[in-house]
């Protein structure tokens, strides 16, 4: 999901300025530029930009924090799913979404970055994650809307990216994206059971959870694309394929229905069709709120964080014990 990472930089840091090449790196650059055109995948051994190795490493490492996060306001309800199998489902969904980060870390440290620093720079507040997971799941409808709205938002932004022309980043992505449609699938039937088989009070609570999360979830596609300025360079490199809006508009369609056949009403009154465009017509975004998230202020950025700091560190004698094992057994295997 989590393409918003990128454009979060461009206003913090600005476009830098392209360095002179030397003859030897212009024909490097020339013949990197020549196989992104030609739709070609880079892999971690061959010669790549400096910016496009950094582009990547932000948005790969970033993605990844975003899964581990994302495990927070879901595990939140393991202990209180109201079925076995409800609670089965959600174990398996919060694992998956763990999976998702070792893929992307694994996929990261290719670039040349260790996961001690990919992790020192989320503890430290230096990388981001996906401002979605910085809102608080009050309700088990919430976990439902999550899998409807969230993972599905996420599907739309994560499908473009299996071809994304860095190798072990699309590998990684084909993997999550079979996993993530599940996710969504396992949300909506479980909306659905709660409308079609609930009682009032349990309707009107998916109905409240979709209120809070839909607004969110349109910001997951990250600023409108003339406010995207790093944009264009993603798609020239072939890492973006899809622009936010495009992504957003599509996002929009595809759920107006769904949510009609679950019998809630998505929280915007200017929505209606636009048979001109042959689109759905949104209200405005609240783009300050977003902002106001992604820099830290959302209502539960100090508690994931420090959650996540937390089990770094309770869970340090866990890395050390496996190292340990690592060494003893590799010296077995020289004795
Ligand atoms: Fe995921
Ligand atoms: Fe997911």
């Amino acid at each position: 999901m989590y393409t918003q990472a990128m454009d979060t930089m461009a206003r913090e840091g600005g476009a830098k300025l392209e360095k002179v090449l030397r003859p030897e790196e212009q024909a490097l650059q020339d013949r990197f530029d020549a196989r992104i055109d030609a739709g070609d995948f880079i892999e971690a051994k061959d010669w790549m930009p400096d910016n496009y190795r950094k582009t990547l490493l932000r948005q790969i490492s970033q993605h990844a924090h975003s899964e581990i996060v994302g495990m927070l306001p879901e595990g939140n309800w393991i202990s209180r799913a109201p079925t076995l199998k409800r609670k089965a489902i959600l174990l398996a969904k919060v694992q998956d979404e763990g999976g998702h980060g070792l893929y992307l870390y694994a996929a990261a440290e290719t670039l040349g970055t260790s996961r001690d620093q990919m992790i020192d720079a989320l503890h430290s507040g230096k990388a981001k994650y996906s401002s979605i997971f910085n809102y608080p799941t009050l309700t088990w409808a919430d976990i439902g809307t999550i899998g409807w709205l969230v993972d599905g938002a996420a599907i739309m932004n994560q499908v473009p990216i299996c071809r994304c022309s860095f190798a072990p980043y699309a590998r990684a992505m084909i993997r999550i994206c079979r996993e993530e449609s599940f996710h969504q699938r396992q949300g909506y039937d479980s909306l659905l059971t709660m409308m079609r088989d609930g009682t009032d009070a349990q309707r009107a609570m998916v109905q409240d959870a979709v209120n809070r999360w839909w607004w969110p979830c349109l910001m997951m596609f990250g600023p409108p694309d003339d406010q995207s300025p790093n944009s264009a360079q993603g798609m020239r490199w072939g890492i973006k394929r899809v622009s936010n809006d495009t992504l957003r508009q599509k996002f929009v369609d595809a759920t107006v229905q769904q949510a009609q056949v679950l019998g809630v009403t998505l929280p915007d009154p200017d929505l209606k069709w636009n048979e001109e465009r042959q689109h759905w017509d949104f209200g405005a975004i609240d783009w300050s709120e977003f902002w106001r998230v992604v820099g830290g202020d959302g209502p539960c950025n100090r508690e994931r964080l420090a959650m996540r700091v937390a089990a770094w560190e309770e869970g340090a004698w866990v890395r050390e014990a496996a190292l340990a094992h690592a060494r003893k057994q590799s010296m077995k295997e020289a004795a």
